[in-house]
């Protein structure tokens, strides 16, 4: 589903404005007449509202209702995502809304504001529409954001709208029933986004899987009576390179757990098993505008894991793409299986890095709670920089340990790997030490998003349900990247 709202950037407040218009002011606190001139408020109408960040009030003016902003006593570029998301929920029953929320912030912090607040007004008017229609009353359709700054404030609109579309397009993917979402559903819309950004995408049916020897994948789609796909999907740019990066996301459409079933409440969120995939598609929607002059190609395989007839028993042994043989002691431990074939793929093509995207583990929402994602690599550098560049994103990422004692209950008595560890404990780490047989000396981090990739409450500019996670950080790293020195 397209955006549903059109954001439009002007230097100043028009003449004319709609009917039906809500006009959102600054107010910061401590400052409350001064900063929303012309907006003569009644001091002792304010109820609690103070200016403080995120507060809203709707105050009643000589120029018609304005809707008082808090932005705190120090503006922050980086409360302007959640800012906006607030501000457009608030107007959700107005036909337009005009945001005057910028004059306080000047040069760079202006751009940076611009571009958050823009994604944020964005993203407050999301809802999964696909099955339901829109509650009566819910009108928003037009928003213009004021701020002087020319081409570089118009410019970081932009930006933030753009960002804004892809992390839909990753919620959307995310919400999809697995029924509905199916591989070949997920392939079809792949094949859309890609025509439509102008990359090239190939993609493997069943037969083709078997041709390229991906093991992995085809066992975890053996119980299942949807084929899988592998989707890959190139950015070349005209001219040299400036580098070549290879993204993978985990791509499982529901995850029953095969014959190592889940419980009923473990599968209840199980259709958002693919959001890897989906943030992977979402950032590579956006490279050729972000990062025009690098090579980046996503290696996306897809199944669902069911418990068909013929689904893969518990102690059969599956062999990956480069030959490595691996016991199945459980089945639910499926997207280390598929990740191996994609990473092996992705090494063969010799990229500078690989970044894979999965939500990988139940542990690493133990480890870190619902709203960090784990961070484990063989290349300190390049972790150094995924985390810098989800730091200037606002997404929460945490460095975890690639512990070698764990690395030993991964040994089978019958193949090269057993897909699970040997105890209860360090289950996200297992689970990436496993990946990690397979990139070889490629610099590599695995990113496990299993927390913050989707959520059971709405909070700041999320909505229940897909987040968008890690799009933004991808972009950053992406938009900024430069030749890794030596590890
Ligand atoms: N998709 C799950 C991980 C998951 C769990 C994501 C909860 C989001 C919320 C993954 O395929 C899985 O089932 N992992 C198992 C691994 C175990 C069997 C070694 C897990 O975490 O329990
Ligand atoms: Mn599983
Ligand atoms: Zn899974």
């Amino acid at each position: 589903m397209p955006v549903a709202v059109t954001l439009t950037h002007a230097a100043v407040l028009p003449d004319t404005l709609p009917d039906d218009v809500v006009v959102a002011v600054a107010v910061r606190s401590g400052h409350l007449t001064e900063d929303a001139p012309g907006v003569d408020v009644d001091l002792a109408k304010l109820g609690g509202f103070e200016g403080k960040t995120g507060q809203l009030h709707v105050a009643a003016t000589d120029a018609g209702a304005r809707l008082l902003v808090g932005v705190g006593g120090e503006p922050d570029p980086t409360a302007y995502r959640r800012i906006g998301a607030a501000v457009a929920r608030k107007a959700g029953s107005h036909e337009a809304l005009v945001v005057d929320l910028l004059a306080s912030f000047e040069g760079a912090e202006r751009v940076a504001a611009a571009e958050a607040l823009a994604t944020g007004l964005v993203l407050g008017t999301y809802r999964f529409g696909a099955y339901k229609p829109a509650p009566e009353g819910t009108t928003l359709g037009a928003i213009t954001l004021l701020g002087k700054g020319g081409a570089r404030v118009a410019a970081a609109v932009e930006r933030g709208v753009a960002i804004a579309t892809a992390m839909v397009l990753v919620r959307d993917l995310v919400n999809t029933p697995g029924g509905d979402l199916t591989p070949k559903a997920f392939a079809a819309e792949a094949t859309k986004v890609a025509t439509g950004a102008g990359l090239e995408i190939e993609v493997l049916d069943k037969a083709a899987i078997r041709k390229a020897k991906l093991g992995g994948l085809l066992g975890v789609n053996r119980g299942s009576a949807q084929e899988p796909r592998f989707v890959k999907v190139t950015h070349r740019p005209e001219g040299r390179a400036k580098g070549k990066v290879a993204l993978v996301g985990k791509g499982v459409t529901f995850d029953a757990g095969g014959l190592s079933i889940k419980t009923a409440t473990g599968m209840e969120w199980m259709k958002t098993d693919m959001a890897g995939a989906a943030t992977v598609l979402g950032a590579m929607s956006l490279v050729p505008t972000v990062a025009p002059k690098l090579e980046v190609t996503a290696y996306l395989p897809l199944t669902d894991n069911m418990l068909g007839p013929d689904a893969t028993r518990v102690g059969d042994v599956l062999t990956a793409r480069n030959g490595k043989t691996i016991e199945v002691l459980n089945t639910d431990a499926e997207g280390r299986l598929i990740l191996a074939d994609a990473l092996c793929l992705a090494v063969e093509d010799e990229p500078d890095a690989i970044i894979d995207l999965a939500t990988l583990t139940g542990a690493v929402i133990v480890a870190l709670g619902e709203r960090t994602a784990g961070a484990m690599t063989n290349h300190d550098g390049l972790r150094e920089r995924v985390l810098d560049a989800a730091d200037a994103a606002g997404e929460a990422m945490w460095p975890l340990p690639l512990p070698d004692h764990l690395r030993k209950g991964l040994d089978s008595e019958v193949a090269d790997l057993r897909n699970i560890g040997a105890g209860p404990y360090g289950g996200a780490l297992t689970a990436a030490l496993f990946l990690r047989e397979f990139v070889g000396d490629v610099p590599w981090v695995h990113l496990d998003i299993a927390g913050p990739a989707d959520t059971t409450s709405a909070w700041d500019e999320n909505t229940r349900g897909g987040t968008g996670f890690a799009v933004r950080t991808l972009v950053n790293l992406l938009a900024t990247w430069t030749k890794l020195p030596p590890a």
